[in-house]
């Protein structure tokens, strides 16, 4: 017996890369707050799963599936003889160890497919927003956060495994895939360090990392934004949005309906709401909208594709949701969802100069021009006096 390097460098690499990346993961998943980093991970195990699909072609010998391709019944069997303690011992994976690694790679890429169409549906953010609706895409949400708990429990049954063996066969498994050494035979394939495709992996790492934390995430996040946040704790969370796919536009309707307020987007009111306010458009708010047949069609069915029946986000969703069928708001402030999402704000907050008037979204929703209204977006400003003294604290 002795001393053989077994699991080369980009191995031991990717293992601990993807391990932490599934703890971080879990750790990022609740809320918008590390939702970037959530979703960061998520790709970089996508990653890492297709580094692995290469180098079990292409690297050393223990880190090819050549060398770990056993059945389900095989796995079975090793574990069956693991129980009577007379299981055999692998210098490279043991049958059941592999299955566990098969079933990761797998459930990585579902796990990561899953949350990428999510994001996209949920928040509307990333590579896929606007595939699916908010609604659509819950079942999806649901998928995505069992396959992580299967995950988890994978997971623990390889920790499992792992302590099991080093103990059975009085080899301590975690530090062998640290150190890459392992005793075995003289007539053991030896791995090669191959240092230069771990140095590549660990650089193409860095590089998607430094690209996805400053140019892939709009961080959007001005000056005086960012006092507030400082002084407050309440303030926009970075977004992902590096595929700026937004929610469908028309630039008729932001002519016409821009031109007096700010734009409310269509997703915001049912579409009988639109229908009734185009119906009526002579006495809109005590003004008369004057716009001629093709541009009324025009607007309206843009109005109608994207209205809150659509679900095009969760907002619309919930404000559907919330207005009774027998009731046709003409104000997105007087639909229950929106009375109920606003009722703490204090009447000092709607008194401030900034914002004044309850229809002033983008006074506090940096994102209600493209209608997307993310929690992470929305932050009561503070009166003008108060942000030039926070801004003049170092
Ligand atoms: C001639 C000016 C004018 C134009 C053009 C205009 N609006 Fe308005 N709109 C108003 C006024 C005034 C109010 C009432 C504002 C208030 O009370 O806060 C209003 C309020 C609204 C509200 C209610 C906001 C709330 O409190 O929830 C909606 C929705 C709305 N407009 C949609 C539209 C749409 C859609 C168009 C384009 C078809 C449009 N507006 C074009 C003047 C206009
Ligand atoms: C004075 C600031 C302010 C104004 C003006 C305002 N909002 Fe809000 N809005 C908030 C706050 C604060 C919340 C968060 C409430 C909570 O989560 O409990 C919120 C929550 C929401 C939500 C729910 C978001 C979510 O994901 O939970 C929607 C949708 C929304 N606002 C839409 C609007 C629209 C549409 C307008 C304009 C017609 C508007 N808001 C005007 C402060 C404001």
């Amino acid at each position: 017996m002795q001393r053989t390097l077994i699991w080369d460098l980009p191995t031991r690499l990717f293992h601990w890369t993807l391990a932490s990346s599934f703890a971080l993961a879990w750790l990022t998943s609740e809320g918008d707050r590390w939702r970037s980093i959530h979703v960061f991970l998520g790709y970089l195990m996508l990653g890492l799963v297709v580094f692995r699909l290469i180098w079990g072609f292409t690297g050393s010998h223990f880190s090819r599936f050549s060398s770990f391709w056993f059945g389900p019944k095989e796995a079975l069997d090793y574990l069956k003889q693991v129980t009577t303690k007379h299981a055999p011992r692998h210098v490279g994976h043991n049958p059941t160890g592999s299955l566990a690694i098969y079933i990761l790679l797998v459930m990585s890429v579902a796990v990561g497919l899953t949350g990428v169409v999510t994001l996209g549906g949920d928040e509307q953010q990333g590579i896929t927003a606007g595939w699916l609706s908010f609604a659509q895409v819950q079942t999806l949400k649901q998928l995505h956060e069992l396959g992580a708990i299967a995950m988890l429990l994978v997971v623990a049954g390889h920790i499992t495994g792992v302590v099991v063996e080093s103990v059975l066969h009085k080899e301590n498994l975690a530090r062998a895939m640290v150190s890459g050494f392992k005793m075995a035979e003289a007539d053991t394939p030896k791995a090669t360090a191959h240092p230069l495709v771990a140095v590549l992996l660990l650089l193409a790492m860095l590089g998607f990392g430094g690209w996805w934390f400053y140019y892939a995430i709009d961080k959007n996040i001005d000056n005086q934004a960012w006092h507030i946040k400082m002084e407050t704790g309440v303030g926009e969370e970075p977004h992902v949005k590096f595929v700026g796919k937004q929610l469908p536009d028309n630039k008729l309707w932001r002519d016409e309906c821009g031109s007096c307020h700010a734009v409310f987007y269509p997703a915001l009111l049912p579409e009988r709401s639109w229908q009734k306010m185009m119906a009526e458009q002579d006495q809109h708010f005590g003004s008369d909208l004057g716009l001629d047949g093709a541009t009324t069609a025009e607007v309206l069915q843009f109005m109608v594709d994207n209205s809150a029946d659509k679900h095009l986000t969760e907002a619309a969703f919930k404000i559907e949701q919330s207005v009774p069928k027998a009731h046709t708001p003409l104000r997105i402030t007087e639909t229950p969802y929106w009375v109920e999402k606003h009722r703490e704000i204090a009447a000092a907050d709607w008194a401030n100069p900034l914002v004044l008037s309850k229809s002033n979204c983008a006074a506090c929703h940096s994102d209600a021009d493209d209608g997307s209204f993310e929690d992470g977006a929305m932050h009561i400003p503070k009166a003008p006096a108060k942000v030039a003294s926070a801004a003049s604290q170092p």
